[in-house]
């Protein structure tokens, strides 16, 4: 099997470590079950390209036990964990092209190889992998029959593809399911990217102040935790309705600019670009720590910035960069900009992924089923699967509901009761 990973002896290390995440993916080991019974992907070829975290390996397995003949590359240059990928390829036959560090060029190679693959199939997670099929390997399009998208980002991305009438192939966006970007994005962002931040830099969250660009779901996230800790929280946003619900949330909602001078700890989580540029890092206070939760990394000015701005710069702890500015202050960048809670931590818990991974796994199911009546657009998987994950979910972490009487559901589809 083609692989390009760091060392295949760190196989059982991995391997560990996957079957510790698996204790808290009921969901998704449930689908395994299934899979492995129904071979529902038989035959299928699937290329993903996602975080290469002992989570994504658990829905690697997922469909390997479904079937399918599965290809995996990285979805960040950053986020690979080495053993990992060693134990996709030597434990569960995943055909794995990912190292954590590896450069641009290698990236897109890794991206090429599992095009090579020529997938029936794609899993994306920012959608490089549907973007590259669109115009470096136009020649694999037409082989791809549908795709999956795991991100906000990927997702803006595809839905500009569709409008332009140019995406190939339709696409369940799974982080648009509400088991997805209600959990995932609020309390997995919220939680590992503050892990991040103080594994990267032991800095003390409480008494500090955090800003917090961008107050989607993610941003949400993050500064319920940041405030959780300790941290005084100001948001800034460019949307009204956002900034109105951070205030009543209880939150300082600023423009960057009048931000800058009082943070001591910068998060972007926007999908947006140069959201933070060198007007603000001037701005900043000596010591300021500053990082990206976003998908990519171009929410902070770094090229075309920062970097050329600064007088010097020198690593100072593992992925802990210094710059000294021209005003004689110094001030701390996470993980060159990329994604600080997968840089310098692992990701998401697995009990949060464990519903993400479900709908991936779903939605690889659904869409071959259903792909026929589809359009070369931008789908969400059906309300019941969504709400069946739930359901599963929520019993699997000991908690029962109630169910609605006749009575009840007869009142709540009547209209003559009233005043
Ligand atoms: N995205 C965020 N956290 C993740 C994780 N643990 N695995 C895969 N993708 C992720």
């Amino acid at each position: 099997m083609r692989h390009d990973v760091k060392d295949l002896a760190l196989a059982a290390r991995g391997k560990a470590r996957i079957l510790w995440a698996d204790r808290n993916m009921p969901v998704l080991r449930a689908i395994r079950e299934r899979f492995e019974r129904e071979k529902p992907l038989k035959g299928v070829r699937v290329a993903a390209c996602l975080h290469v975290t002992t989570e994504t390996a658990n829905l690697m397995r997922t469909l390997v036990a479904g079937g399918a003949q599965v290809a995996l590359c990285a979805s960040n240059p950053l986020s690979t964990q080495d053993e990992t990928a060693a134990s996709l390829v030597q434990d569960w036959g995943v055909a794995t092209f990912a190292v954590k560090g590896e450069d641009h060029d290698t990236y897109y190679r890794h991206l090429n190889a599992v095009v090579d693959e020529k997938p029936a199939i794609t899993m994306d997670d920012g959608a490089d992998l549907v973007s590259l099929l669109h115009s470096g390997r136009k020649e694999a399009l037409p082989g791809v029959v549908a795709g999956t998208e795991e991100t906000t980002t990927g997702v803006i991305r595809l839905r500009a593809m569709a409008q332009h009438g140019v995406l190939g192939y339709p696409i369940i966006a799974v982080n648009d399911a509400m088991t997805k970007h209600f959990f995932d994005n609020r309390y997995g962002t919220g939680q590992s990217t503050l892990d991040g931040v103080v594994r990267a830099t032991n800095m003390l969250v409480g008494g500090s102040t955090v800003v917090v660009a961008g107050y989607g779901w993610c941003g949400k996230g993050v500064a319920m935790r940041a405030r959780g800790l300790g941290a005084h929280v100001v948001v800034t946003e460019v949307d009204p309705v956002k900034a109105i619900e951070a205030v009543m949330d209880g939150f300082d909602v600023r423009p960057m600019a009048e931000a800058a001078p009082r943070g001591d700890l910068f998060i972007t989580v926007t999908g947006n670009k140069h959201v933070i540029r060198n007007e603000h890092f001037l701005a900043m206070k000596e010591g300021a720590i500053v990082c990206n939760s976003g998908h990519f990394n171009v929410e902070l000015q770094l090229e075309g910035g920062l970097y050329g701005l600064a007088r010097s710069r020198q690593e100072v702890r593992d992925l802990v960069e210094e710059f000294l500015l021209p005003n004689g202050r110094r001030i701390y960048v996470l993980a060159d900009g990329r994604l600080v809670n997968l840089a310098c931590a692992e990701g998401h818990p697995a009990m949060v992924m464990d519903m993400s991974f479900a709908n991936q796994a779903l939605s690889a199911e659904w869409i071959l089923k259903h792909r026929e009546g589809l359009g070369r657009t931008v789908h969400v998987i059906p309300e019941e699967l969504d709400r069946e994950i739930a359901r599963i979910k929520l019993g699997t972490m000991g908690y029962a509901m109630d169910v609605l009487t006749d009575e009840q559901r007869a009142y709540l589809a009547s209209w003559q009761e009233g005043t």
